[in-house]
């Protein structure tokens, strides 16, 4: 079977790389048993990458990447690399892939699977089937807004400045992917931003309900100010279907609808390009948990965020729905059979840990597959 599927692999610091290594294993699973194979190339990002090059996103991750038909992401960053200069911080490795391959539309799916309902911080009513997905804007907004900056006033004191702005274009194109995203779901987008302080929150309210009004009339659309979404996502969060929103509230509000659902280390993400004549689309893929440095190196990292983010490459970059099936199954049985790592911990529970949690998970595809 020719590996034909182009992947760059990007394991980065604190619990990527351990994470990483179970996807690895996964993927070796698939082209062993599934004859999926990826031809797959691994680079450096963040404080690794820094470390190696001097840069945290040196320009061959960056060609690299573009030559890919999909990027498998860990994480980066960590305390060691707190005092280095603001353009060479670890962050950049991922702000700068985001950027250069345009990709625009991040998908954060918030999911409480039945075995976790416990480990919501909500009483189980609350969470029991949540299912959200959080679509954030991820080139634009104030992460990348000009002009920014620290100066000095001329009477001596500092003025520090970032720039919210969105083109007409920008807003309209990511609303595209949520109104999309919600018409394979439940049909409702909660578009989010704060229309009633910021111009630019009052320009996206507006660019989104003409796309809706002209392509997505079927769509249910409601409008909801950040602060608001953030108070009803902790009240009562079974509300939403698709939240859209920029990159800054779509960062908030994805970490806290991450927190309900119990468990960061569980959790997954897409970041999509737009899509290209032919099919192709520039995509990465990685786990929202972060490096996690207060673990790493432990060995105790759960591996299910990025073995989910695995499956979600392998749904939308490469069309394998049955193989994407047989990861989320196999991690919902092993957790429905009593195996935790610690952040999920519960009482009765047997925890593990990283790799002992990857053999669990390659024993039960080897179950569904027989
Ligand atoms: C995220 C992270 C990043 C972001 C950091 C690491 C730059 O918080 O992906 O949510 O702010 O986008
Ligand atoms: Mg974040």
């Amino acid at each position: 079977m020719p590996a034909n599927r182009k992947l760059l692999v990007l394991p980065g610091d604190g619990i990527g790389p351990e994470v990483m290594a179970e996807a690895l294993r996964v993927l070796d699973w698939m082209a062993a048993r599934r004859a999926v194979s990826f031809d797959v190339t691994e680079g450096l990002v963040g404080g690794a990458a820094l470390e190696a090059t001097g840069h945290p996103c040196p320009d061959e991750t960056v060609a690299a990447a573009k030559a890919a038909d999909a990027v498998l992401f860990g994480a980066v960053g960590g305390p060691k690399w707190d005092k280095v200069e603001f353009e060479r911080r670890p962050e950049i490795g991922i702000l700068r892939l985001r950027k250069d391959l345009g990709l625009f539309a991040n998908l954060r799916p918030a999911l409480v699977l039945d075995p976790l309902v416990d480990a919501s911080s909500l009483k189980p009513d609350l969470v029991r089937g949540l299912d959200i997905m959080i679509v954030r804007e991820s080139t634009g907004g104030i992460y990348f807004g000009e002009p920014r900056g620290i100066e000095t006033l001329p009477d001596g004191t500092r003025r520090g400045f970032d720039t919210e702005s969105y083109t007409e274009a920008e807003i309209a194109r990511v609303a595209r992917v949520a109104f999309g995203l919600a018409r394979q779901r439940r049909g409702k987008v909660t578009s989010v931003e704060k229309a009633n302080v910021m111009l630019s929150g009052r320009f996206w309210r507006q660019v989104v309900t003409e796309v809706h009004a002209a392509e997505f009339p079927d769509v249910t659309l409601e409008h909801m100010y950040a602060d608001n979404c953030a108070m009803q996502l902790a009240a009562r969060p079974k509300q939403f279907d698709v939240i859209l929103a920029s990159n800054l509230f779509g960062d908030l509000l994805s970490d806290l609808a991450a927190a309900l659902t119990g468990s960061l280390g569980m959790l997954p993400s897409a970041t999509l390009g737009a899509e290209q004549p032919g099919g192709r689309r520039a995509a990465l893929y990685e786990p929202i948990h972060g490096s996690a440095p207060d673990i790493a190196g432990r060995g105790i990292a759960n591996p299910c965020a990025m073995l989910l983010s695995t499956a979600m490459m392998l749904r939308i970059s490469f069309g394998l729905e049955a193989e994407a099936r047989l990861i989320e199954t196999a991690i919902e049985h092993v957790l429905g059979g009593g195996l935790r790592t610690a952040d999920i911990m519960a009482p009765g529970a047997a925890r593990v840990g990283t790799s002992v949690m990857g053999d669990a998970v390659l024993r039960e595809l080897e179950k569904l597959a027989a």
